[in-house]
Formats: structure tokens, sequence, C-alpha cells
């Protein structure tokens, strides 16, 4: 006999929030109970699509009578108190990366998580993508030796509105801080952060000092480099690229198509449209998989799903990131432990 479905509140009902809603719903080892955000109009909307009591206090929700587990979704500078009214309730949370944009909030936080005995898994989904984890899985098994070099390209279509730079914590807390979890899930630990931006074409960019195009060299503790492209446009769709080299070889991931339909003619050959303009497209997979993985955890106690110590790990590397690209200078992750 299969165990009765567990029950989650989803706590932000926004852009990601709703992709977690519509997981939920779907899978047959979870159902929605409670949908939560000040915005009750926004909460209503879920709940009547994909199920659920909606509330507009979030800490309403976490009800251990009512939840078995929480997806928090709301937004970053929230995080942080979530995370301790679940650990409180002795409730799994599953929270949206990043923790919060204030290390030292994070390490006030640490000592409890790590007595904590309830999962607090965080939200970075790119592992999950089935290429990416298949990558990861045959440098793993040794097809191309130890990696030496890994390359991570990440540009979104277009710039975020300026309202979001102005909380967003920079491009490295925001946006790089998934490209420092891969790395960190490919070669472990980090041990040298060389940062350089520029604000090229941004507004928002420029008026928050803040770039919209940087390039990182990290130096792995094995000896591995990586490098790390971010912009925050691109013409031709959301490029995501990843590559692993070593001395045996190449593993990469390529690109997602928005369409399979090529065109050759004089001036062309098997032309294209542009790729996925999406993260929540090119992610689908990736996020619906982070949930099996974290009811994996809730259930059986371990699971692949990124830990409060992930986060943490990713965040310092974006405080040095920070840091380096401010000061001129390779700045060592050692300045933050
Ligand atoms: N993993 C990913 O790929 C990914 C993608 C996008 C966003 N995120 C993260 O998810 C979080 C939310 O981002 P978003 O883009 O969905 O934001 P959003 O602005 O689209 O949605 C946020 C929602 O939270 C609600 N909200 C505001 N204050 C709240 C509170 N105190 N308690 C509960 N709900 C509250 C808002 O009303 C809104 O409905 C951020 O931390 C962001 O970094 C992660």
């Amino acid at each position: 006999m299969s165990a009765a479905p567990l029950r989650f509140a989803l706590i932000g009902t926004g852009r990601i929030g709703r992709v977690h809603a519509a997981n939920i719903a779907a899978n047959d080892a979870t159902e929605l109970a409670v949908v939560a955000d000040p915005m009750i109009a926004s909460a209503n909307e879920v709940s009547a699509r994909f199920g659920g009591t909606a509330v507009s206090d979030p800490l309403a929700a976490v009800d251990p009578e009512r939840v078995d587990a929480v997806v928090v979704a709301s937004p970053t500078p929230t995080h942080i108190d979530l995370i301790t009214a679940c650990i409180e309730r002795g409730i799994p949370v599953l929270s949206e990366k990043p923790i919060d944009l204030d290390m030292s909030r994070i390490d006030e936080l640490r000592p409890q998580v790590r007595l904590a005995a309830s999962p607090v898994a965080i939200g970075f989904n790119q592992r999950f993508d089935p290429a990416i984890a298949e990558v990861q899985r045959r440098v793993a098994a040794g097809e191309i030796g130890e990696i030496e070099q890994l390359a991570i390209t990440s540009r979104d279509p277009g710039p975020p509105p300026a309202a979001y730079i102005a909380v967003s914590g920079g491009i490295f807390r925001d946006m790089t801080i998934h490209d420092f979890d891969l790395a960190r899930f490919f070669v472990g630990d980090l041990d040298e952060v060389t940062a350089v931006g520029s604000s090229l074409f941004d507004a928002g960019a420029r008026e928050h000092d803040d770039f919209d195009t940087v390039v990182v060299t990290l130096k792995a503790r094995t000896g591995a480099i990586v490098t790390i492209t971010n912009s925050r446009h691109s013409t031709y769709g959301y490029d995501q690229r990843i590559e692993a080299f070593g001395g045996g070889g190449l593993l990469n991931v390529e690109n997602v198509p928005a369409s399979l339909v090529a065109a050759s003619n004089a001036t062309h050959a098997a032309a294209r449209g542009p790729y996925v303009e999406q993260f929540l497209e090119r992610y689908a997979r990736a996020y619906a998989n982070e949930l099996d993985a974290f009811v994996e955890w809730v259930r059986n106690g371990a699971s692949p799903s990124p830990t409060f110590e992930d986060g943490r790990a990713a965040q310092v590397i974006a405080e040095a990131a920070h840091r380096s690209a401010r000061a001129g200078r390779t700045v060592r992750t050692d300045e933050f432990n």
C-alpha cells in the first residue's frame, strides 16, 4: 500500500511559487494543503487551481497539524524567519535560494540548522536538470578522469526591472549563485575567486551600482579551474551551457531549442530559431525532480537535495566574488569562514 501523500504548505505564490504549486499538485506523493501569500488574491488563485486552503499569514501555514512539509517561495528577505519557524515546529522545509543576502544572518541561523531534527533543503534546482545531472554522474563515474577545467555559461534573455536589481543583492548573489552551486556540485570546495564585472547596457544595473556582465574564475581545492560567464541579456534566448573537461575527454550540455525545426536555404544551412526564453521552460523537469528529491529526504531521511550548508557555501563564493570585483583582487573563500 502506498503512503498517504505529504501535505504541503506553499508560502509565496509569485513566479517560482506557481511552479512549485503545479509540481506539488501533479506529484502522486504530495498534495497542496495550504497556500500562503499576503496578496490573498494570488493565494486564492493558486489554491483554486492547484488545491489547498488560501491564507494571508505565512506563519499560519507553518502548522504541524495541517502540513507535513513547507516550500518557501517568498521574497529572499523572508526566507530566514520562515526556515526558523519550520525548524522550531519540526516541519521539513525546502526554501528557495538564496538563503538571505546577509551572511551574518545566515551564520546566526547555522547552529540551529545543524541541530534541527527536520530537513532544511535549498532550491538549487539546476542540479536536478536531467542533462546536468547526467554529466555530473558520468564525471563521478570517471568517464573523463578528474575535471581539469569547468566552463559554465549563463545568459538571461533580458535584464530584470530596475526595482528588482535594487533589492537583489547584486548579480553575484542573485544570478551567479546558481553557477557557484553548480561549480561546487562538479568540483567540490572552491578556494580562490577572481571576479570582474562591467555595466555595459542595463540602466538598472548602472543606477544600482551593479554589473550586467561578469566573468568569474574559481580555483578548486583539487586544482581544477572553473570559469563562469554571465550576462543579463542574450538576443538568441536563454543561454545555459556547461562544459566539463578532463584528461579523458569532454562532456558538455548544449542549449535547448524552442523548436526542432531547422531551415536550409541559399544563405543558411540547418538554421534554427532561438533557444527557449525562460528558466521556467528550460528547468521545468529540474523543478519537478527537485521536489521528488525533497520528498525522498522527508520520507527516508536522506537524498541528493542541496542542504543549508550547500546554500551557505554558494553564498560565501558570492560574497567573495562581490568583494573581488570591487577590490580588483583575488579573494580566498576562507576570508569568510
Ligand atoms: N530557483 C529558481 O530558479 C528561482 C527562480 C526565481 C526566483 N527564485 C527565488 O524565489 C523567491 C521568490 O522569487 P519570485 O521571482 O517568485 O518572486 P515574486 O515577486 O514573483 O513572488 C513573490 C511572492 O511572495 C509574496 N510575498 C511577499 N511577501 C511575503 C511574505 N512575507 N510571506 C509570504 N509571501 C510573500 C508576494 O506577494 C508574491 O506573490 C526569491 O527568493 C528568488 O530568489 C528562485
